[in-house]
């Protein structure tokens, strides 16, 4: 693997820079507040980090609502604030990963505002207007965060499309001049030396040109969106011209990379992923949500697991997730039980995560084992928490705070929290976990840098031995001489890997055993929620 062949090498750690640290006790995190941070960081050995949006936004949907693509949002502080935390971030070996919100912007974008002005503004055709039809909507498209996809327009007497809140209308990537305009910004954050970016929903880019009702299909729950089929109003196959676009300007310099949030409900589509991984032509990586879905089974993981690689087209690279800013967190979805127990399966996820073949992705406070926040529901401001609740919670549980210490506010702002920090931080914070070796993010520490010193795990072949059976997912990751075994034990109880001679096997990392072991016998035992990494002497 070449120098800009990082990501596939890295680590790479989302932050969600509204929680991760204040500098200035406004309560909400900033710039600043993670230039600060850079030495938890690279102390960690995370080799990039992604930042959700910190573009200027009215903050509908925090800041996934664009009103300014080249400039940083004053709550997030200042593009020399952004220059010196990608130079500073550099200098720790760190790379800076921006999120791309391509689908839509705010609506006080001064594009839609122009937009919206009058029928034959220059800016009409940048976005989706459409006459209604029989004295309804266009079509029968729902947006994905509830309701019907079109608002009316009063002014100029048509509707816009909105796949996601009506303060988010969709851009028409069909207009040559928009699309322009998009591509600008992006060269816009290349010149200042971001290393890529996280394409928020990108297969929602391009719609049916004929605007076609999708038609209705069985879903698990009663809401209409759901319900349908999304034929017409994603993943449209004109979308993978646009990445197309987007590869050939990444391509323009060295080590820049595209990782495109490829959504699909539960249980997740592999195969949809794998479709913009094309080596060399479309995405870098792609994010596949079948694990993140999952409940706690090896069966289940596994099967995941083998759908993924299986999907990909040869020369594809996959990427493997657990936690991120929509979803409940791992160590809280995982586990239901007690605190230990979440605290064991969170291990064996972090040796999983850490040993597949792919790059890691880790949510900020993954490597704590930090879990869902109480929200009171006077403290929702998730858009869809406040709309659905108590149906939907909304999203507000994974996005609290960063447990920095058990101080005040946990060491992330000196004033009042955007989102309240979870009682928890008293146990679980950085600090503490800094202080124990014994600690999940002292573990992680260990996992980061075995993974950066062996090309197997890194460069590897992956080749299973145990595909879930009796709650063991086994398997090899080889490169040259290099032989590595890892095995998962998801039971509480003890179990038997049977290997040809066990005592060929030297533990490099375990959650249950010392550094240098070996064992005797016919097999390998593993103990409960045990999770261990060999090399073969
Ligand atoms: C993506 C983001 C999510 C956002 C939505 C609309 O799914 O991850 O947070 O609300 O797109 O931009
Ligand atoms: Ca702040």
């Amino acid at each position: 693997m070449s120098e800009s062949d990082w990501w596939k090498r890295g680590v790479i750690y989302q932050i969600y820079p509204r929680s991760f640290a204040d500098s200035n006790g406004d309560g909400i995190g900033d710039l600043p507040g993670i230039i600060g941070r850079l030495d938890y960081l690279a102390d960690l050995g995370v080799d990039a980090i992604w930042l959700s949006p910190i573009h200027s936004s009215p903050m509908a949907d925090f800041g996934y609502d664009v009103s300014d693509y080249c400039e940083i949002d004053p709550v997030f502080g200042t593009l020399a604030d952004f220059d010196s935390l990608v130079g500073e971030a550099r200098r720790r070996g760190i790379r800076v990963v921006m999120d791309l919100v391509l689908n839509h912007t705010s609506v006080r974008h001064p594009w839609f505002l122009e937009s919206r002005s009058s029928r034959d503004n220059p800016k009409r055709d940048w976005y989706i207007w459409r006459d209604g039809s029989g004295g309804g909507p266009p079509n029968n498209w729902q947006a994905s965060f509830g309701g019907g996809a079109w608002e009316w327009d009063e002014r100029t007497g048509q509707y816009y499309l909105h796949s996601f809140m009506r303060e988010q209308p969709d851009v028409n990537w069909r207009n040559r001049e928009l699309k322009e305009a998009m591509l600008a910004a992006v060269r816009f954050w290349l010149d200042r030396g971001v290393a890529g970016f996280r394409l928020d929903v990108i297969n929602w880019l391009v719609k049916d040109e004929l605007y076609r009702s999708n038609p209705f299909g069985l879903g698990p729950t009663p809401r209409p969106y759901d319900l349908q089929r999304h034929l017409y109003d994603r993943n449209r196959p004109e979308t993978h011209a646009i990445a197309r676009e987007l590869r050939a300007l990444m391509d323009s310099s060295e080590g820049r990379m595209l990782v495109g949030e490829v959504y699909a409900e539960p249980p997740g589509d592999p195969v949809l992923s794998a479709s913009y991984l094309r080596p060399g032509d479309e995405l870098h990586l792609a994010f596949d949500f079948s694990l993140l879905f999952s409940k706690w089974s090896a069966a289940r993981f596994y099967r995941s697991i083998a759908r993924w690689m299986e999907a990909l087209p040869p020369g594809g690279w996959p990427c493997h997730v657990l936690s991120n800013h929509d979803q409940p967190r791992s160590a809280s979805r995982l586990a239901r039980g007690s605190r230990a127990e979440a605290d064991a399966r969170a291990r064996v996820a972090a040796v999983l995560l850490l040993t597949l073949r792919g790059t890691p992705f880790l949510y900020y406070g993954e490597e704590l084992g930090m879990r869902d926040g109480r929200i009171r529901r006077s403290e929702i401001v998730d858009p869809i928490g406040r709309r659905y609740w108590p149906l939907n919670r909304g999203r507000d549980a994974e996005r609290t705070p960063m447990p920095w210490s058990d101080g005040e506010s946990a060491g992330f702002t000196s004033g009042r929290p955007w989102l309240p920090v979870d009682p928890e931080h008293r146990e679980i914070n950085v600090e503490r976990q800094a202080r124990d070796a014994a600690s999940l993010l002292n573990f992680y520490k260990r996992l980061i840098v075995l993974r950066r010193e062996r090309r197997a795990l890194t460069a590897g072949e992956w080749i299973p031995a145990v595909a879930g059976k009796g709650e063991v997912i086994a398997y090899y990751r080889v490169a040259g001489d290099e032989r590595i075994l890892v095995a998962l034990n998801f039971a509480r109880s003890l179990r038997k890997l049977p290997v040809e001679r066990p005592e060929d096997w030297r533990v490099l990392c375990s959650t249950h055993r010392g550094a240098g072991e070996t064992q005797s016998g016919l097999a390998l035992s593993l103990g409960p929620y045990e999770a261990t990494i060999w090399e073969e002497r």
